[in-house]
This record gives structure tokens, C-alpha cells and sequence, in this order.
């Protein structure tokens, strides 16, 4: 189902975007067509799931197949992301991020349209509950360096290990993609300070 804000220039409250408050909540951010998103709500019913995503297309589709089965813990954001995290997400809510396969921009000129900057990170960090973490998975070798340069020198976020082998974590769609064409995809985790 699609969240839509009422008001686009004030934080949503916990009740505009689930019934349950009360479940803990993982944002997937640039969601694509969701196959993680969804694979992680029907696998985690007790954790509610938030998508953010631009393209209408891709919305529309998750809104499509989370209806079709059922998935009521499943919402989605059309929204720019950066937008959504820093000014829409009320603070304190989420006890996980996800950055999954975010597009690279790979030529230099364009790189500042990257999601990890500076200014993500404080975004993220306030978007974030105390304990909660953030998890980032790309096939792009500069793109990761880059951004774990930047977190890891961050004082809001402390490195953590990747989740445990035996922790269910989807593939997404994109990854598929990547790891049939033979590309290494590369992986990390942060934990929120404070
Ligand atoms: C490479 S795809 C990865 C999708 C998905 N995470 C996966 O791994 O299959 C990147 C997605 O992020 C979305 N996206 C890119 N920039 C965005 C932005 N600024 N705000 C919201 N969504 C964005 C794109 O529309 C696209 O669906």
C-alpha cells in the first residue's frame, strides 16, 4: 500500500505510515520493484517494512503484489529519498536501513547525485533508533569505497559486522541481475552511535 502524506512540510507520525507502531520498522531505500522488501515482510509479519522509491512504475507494481499477498506490514513512499529521510521520516523510527544496489552515477562529474554524502549520513542517523543499523550492498567497487570512507570517518556510526550466514537476507532484484553477470558485490554495516 502507498503512504500518502497529508502534509509534505512536517515529519509523517508513526500512525500515518502503520496501523502497528508498535512493531519495529526497516526502511529499504531506493526499493526498486521490491522483491526484497516484500520477501522480508512476508518472512518478518511481526516487522513492519517502509520502501521508498521514485519511479510511479515501480510503486505501483509493489503496491500491486504486496496487496496480492496479503502483506499489510508492506508500505511504500513515492518520494525522493533523500527528501523522505531527512524531512518525512519522524526521528527515532527505524531500527534498520537498508542501501541496497543504489545507483552508482559512475562518471565523476555526477557523483554528487550519489545517496551517501555527508548530509545523508546525519539524515540516516537521525532517522535511525539508538541501536539500530544500517546495511549497504553494492556492485560498484568506487561507489563502496567511497562510502564507506565517508561513514566509517563519521563519529555517528560505528563499523559492525555483516549479519550472521544464518540471518534471513533476500536477494534483491538488481543483485540478481549482478551476480548472474558474474560482478563481486561488495557489503557493509554500520552501527548508530549514541
Ligand atoms: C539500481 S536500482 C536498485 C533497486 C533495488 N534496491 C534492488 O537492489 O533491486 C535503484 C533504485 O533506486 C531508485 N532511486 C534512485 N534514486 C532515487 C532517489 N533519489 N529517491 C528515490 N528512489 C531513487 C531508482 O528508481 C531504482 O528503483
Amino acid at each position: 500500500m502507498e503512504i500518502l502524506p497529508s502534509d509534505y512540510f512536517r515529519p509523517l507520525t508513526p500512525a500515518e505510515m502503520f496501523p502497528h507502531t508498535d512493531r519495529p520498522l526497516e526502511v529499504d531505500v531506493g526499493c526498486g520493484d521490491g522483491s526484497f522488501l516484500m520477501e522480508m515482510g512476508a518472512h518478518f509479519p511481526e516487522r513492519n517494512f517502509l520502501g521508498i522509491e521514485r519511479l510511479l512504475g515501480r510503486v505501483q507494481k509493489i503496491c500491486r503484489k504486496s496487496a496480492r499477498r496479503g502483506l499489510a506490514n508492506v508500505r511504500v513512499l513515492r518520494m525522493e529519498s533523500s527528501y523522505a529521510l531527512g524531512y518525512l521520516l519522524p526521528p527515532n523510527c527505524a531500527t534498520r536501513i537498508h542501501l541496497l544496489f543504489p545507483d552508482p552515477w559512475p562518471k565523476k562529474r555526477h557523483a554528487h547525485n550519489r545517496f551517501v554524502q555527508p548530509e545523508s549520513i546525519v539524515h540516516l542517523h537521525q532517522a535511525l533508533r539508538p541501536g539500530g543499523d544500517f546495511l549497504f550492498k553494492t556492485d560498484h567497487p568506487d561507489y563502496f569505497l567511497e562510502a564507506c570512507e565517508l561513514i566509517d570517518a563519521s563519529p555517528l556510526f560505528q563499523r559492525l559486522d555483516w549479519l550472521p550466514a544464518e540471518e534471513f537476507y533476500p536477494l534483491t532484484d538488481f543483485e540478481t541481475i549482478w551476480l548472474a553477470e558474474g560482478k563481486t558485490i561488495s557489503a557493509a554495516r554500520w552501527g548508530r552511535v549514541g
